[in-house]
């Protein structure tokens, strides 16, 4: 089983919509079993695959739906569990059960922002145990190893402890990154975090560096063009760049609006540029990750 973590501590570079391209590209034209993990509170990625719902008593708060598997008038039904199931639960203990979605092969644990609020919150001394470990521990349970190809796990705009649990239980990571300087400080924070973890794990696998993506790139744009070039030659960044950029273009945000269509950048026409450079990206990851 292939683990891709896409990280990145600063907000807004485009780490959702990217896994929700690979999402879409491995279930749909590479037929793998995927399960996505969303572990942001802002559940951004839960949104574009499930009907999300507002938490009563957390005004800020979006929470799963009922899962349609829950029957509490079967008697054989777990008494404990109340009927939603997130990713917040493979730290809580509580019970976990993946949603199925509209893409075939593609499963999801949706993210729960106040229980994945408190989860990033755990007090530093059990940290470790409670939410480092937490993630690697529970992917490996043959029962999910064996069900799954690929796991793709969304994260929010942090380094705390869900951030590096995803990199923890991670085989590969994907790092975008905008063209903007708090951005890339963000990148080389994610750089450091990778080489700790691949530090910390001595002689267990390595987690593998798929690369930094360059993502709404305007060309012409002499900020981005300059940062860019920078990043190109700076030996220490430069071998990790992945060799293509996703431009700032509408296409991209569009299936973020519910109802449109193409729902996917990968149903618009074949020649349309978003599509191009969106299938480049995923046949780029797919023989880093796959070979
Ligand atoms: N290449 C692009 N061109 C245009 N818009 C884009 C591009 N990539 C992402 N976007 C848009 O930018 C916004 C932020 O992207 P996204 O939500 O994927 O970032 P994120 O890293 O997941 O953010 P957060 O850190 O808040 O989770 C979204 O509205 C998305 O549609
Ligand atoms: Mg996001």
């Amino acid at each position: 089983m292939k683990i891709i973590a896409v990280v990145q501590n600063k907000g807004g570079v485009g780490k959702t919509t990217i896994t929700k391209m690979l999402a879409e590209w491995f279930s749909r034209h590479e037929k793998k079993r995927i399960l996505a993990l969303d572990l942001d509170p802002q559940c951004n990625f839960s949104r574009r695959f499930l009907t999300m719902e507002l938490d009563p008593t957390d005004p800020h708060g979006i929470l799963p739906p009922i899962h349609p598997d829950f029957d509490p008038n079967d008697p054989d039904e777990d008494p404990t569990w109340g009927g939603r199931s997130s990713s917040a639960a493979i730290y809580t203990g509580q019970l976990v059960v993946p949603y199925a979605t509209h893409l075939k092969g593609l499963d999801i644990l949706p993210g729960h922002a106040a229980l994945l609020d408190e989860v990033e919150r755990v007090r530093r001394d059990d940290v470790q145990q409670r939410v480092h470990n937490a993630l690697q521990r529970w992917l490996a349970y043959p029962e999910v190893n064996e069900a799954y190809d690929l796991v793709l796990i969304d994260t929010m705009p942090s380094k705390g402890p869900l951030t590096v649990s995803a990199m923890r239980a991670a085989t590969h990571v994907l790092i975008p990154t905008e063209m903007e300087q708090q951005s890339i400080e963000g990148l080389v924070n994610m750089l450091q975090l990778w080489k700790r973890e691949n530090f910390a794990r001595a002689d267990q696998s390595e987690v593998n560096l798929i690369g930094i993506l360059p993502n709404k790139v305007r060309k012409g744009v002499s900020l981005h063009e300059g940062l860019y070039g920078s990043l190109m030659n700076d030996p220490s960044i430069k071998p990790y760049m992945i060799p293509m950029q996703l431009h700032q273009r509408v296409g991209y945000a569009e299936p973020d609006v519910p109802g449109t269509h193409p729902a996917s950048v990968f149903d618009r026409p074949k020649s349309d540029d978003v599509r191009k450079e969106a299938e480049i990206l995923v046949a780029y990851v797919e023989e880093r990750v796959f070979g």
